[in-house]
């Protein structure tokens, strides 16, 4: 780790190419040009303004429903989050990204184990080309238990941090709970493994990239966890859409992107997906994300709804089998998955 260079590194010190490690196999270069696809609707913008009360509750459901079905992706404004928690939390990151590289190595690791670690690509010693971006990555709840091993510089880190994780775990618990609603599941379904489930934050720099044509902020992979929310300062994040094309998701002012994970497209039988996505960079801007990620409970182990399945009738057979996120954890150490899907070996073959 000692020879580790980070991109934030590398552009700090003007490079103007990146260094083979970054550069990827031809085919799988992000597209210049991007498909428009003109008979794909556009990614959903729901509007959560107003969900408590009971009419509005049951269209934003049905907004809900469509857009998990269609996507699996989508954006939502008026979701309750201060913009002046979004804005100081992004604040604590840049300048956390701004220290010196020494200081910043203090926290690098390759276990993803550790419940803190900064570094570049999922797994250095692995990983065959790196990931043009940096990355502090935490656990975050329940907060008491993990603030304490978060970086203590900048010495806002913590707070406000911290703020934004509590607002986004909350805005992430009402949305699950309408995502089961809209599966026509009860509201509160496995509330004790949301409650006890863990929310990753992944707090992601992509600097400026002299030949963002060679490169990406990060392969395509899907989430593993249930649901996950995440912050953009600038258009970067794509996803794969139902035409198997490459679709830019828009920036929109004061919105949070939604996006359903393995766990999700497990518990759902496949009804709702979990969405490959990646992350492009640009040559002249830095570009940053924060990424919550909420899983279910380490150990409980995450299968179909028994709700959603009829094995006897042949309608609705088990898809998939049972995982835990320990499981998940297990197979990551071990494997590439930007090329074998954990989801994949979970899929039950009739
Ligand atoms: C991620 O998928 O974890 C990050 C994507 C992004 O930064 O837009
Ligand atoms: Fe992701």
């Amino acid at each position: 780790a000692s020879s580790f260079t980070s991109a934030m590194n590398l552009d700090q010190q003007g490079v103007s190419f990146i260094p083979q490690r970054y550069v990827l196999p031809p085919s799988q270069r992000p597209n210049i040009i991007h498909h428009h696809d003109e008979h794909v609707l556009p990614l959903p913008i729901i509007d959560l303004s107003n969900f408590h009360d009971q009419s509005r509750r049951y269209q934003i459901i049905n907004e809900i429903r469509n857009a998990c079905k269609e996507f699996g992706f989508f954006q939502v404004i008026n979701h309750g989050i201060d913009e002046s928690a979004i804005n100081e939390a992004l604040k604590a990151a840049e300048e956390f990204f701004n220290l010196p590289h020494d200081e910043k190595m203090c926290l690098f690791s390759d276990d993803v184990h550790k419940p803190v670690r900064y570094g570049t690509s999922l797994n250095h010693a692995r990983d065959e080309v790196f990931c043009w971006r940096d990355f502090i990555k935490h656990y975050s709840h329940p907060l008491p238990d993990w603030i304490h091993l978060w970086p203590s510089n900048p010495p806002s880190y913590r707070k406000n941090m911290g703020n934004y994780a509590e607002a986004v775990q909350g805005l992430q618990n009402k949305l699950m709970e309408m995502i089961f609603e809209s599966l026509g599941l009860n509201p509160s379904y496995l509330e004790e493994e949301v409650n006890g489930g863990s929310q990753l934050l992944a707090v992601n720099c992509y600097p400026a990239c002299p030949e963002p044509e060679l490169t990406l902020g990060i392969h395509p992979h899907s989430d593993y966890g249930s649901i996950t929310v995440l912050l953009q300062t600038r258009s970067g994040l794509e996803f794969k859409n139902k035409n198997n094309n490459w679709e830019a998701v828009p920036l929109v002012e004061g919105g949070l992107v939604v996006q359903l994970g393995d766990q999700m497209e497990v518990l759902s039988n496949g009804v709702y997906k979990s969405v490959i996505h990646r992350a492009t960079v640009n040559v002249d801007k830095k570009r940053f994300s924060i990424v919550s990620l909420h899983s279910f409970a380490m150990d409980k182990k995450i299968g179909p709804a028994k709700e959603l399945v009829d094995d006897n009738h042949h309608q609705l057979p088990k898809c998939y089998n049972e995982f835990s996120f320990r499981e998940f954890l297990q197979f990551i150490s071990n494997n590439d998955i930007t090329k074998e899907r954990f989801l994949d070996t979970l899929k039950i073959m009739k």
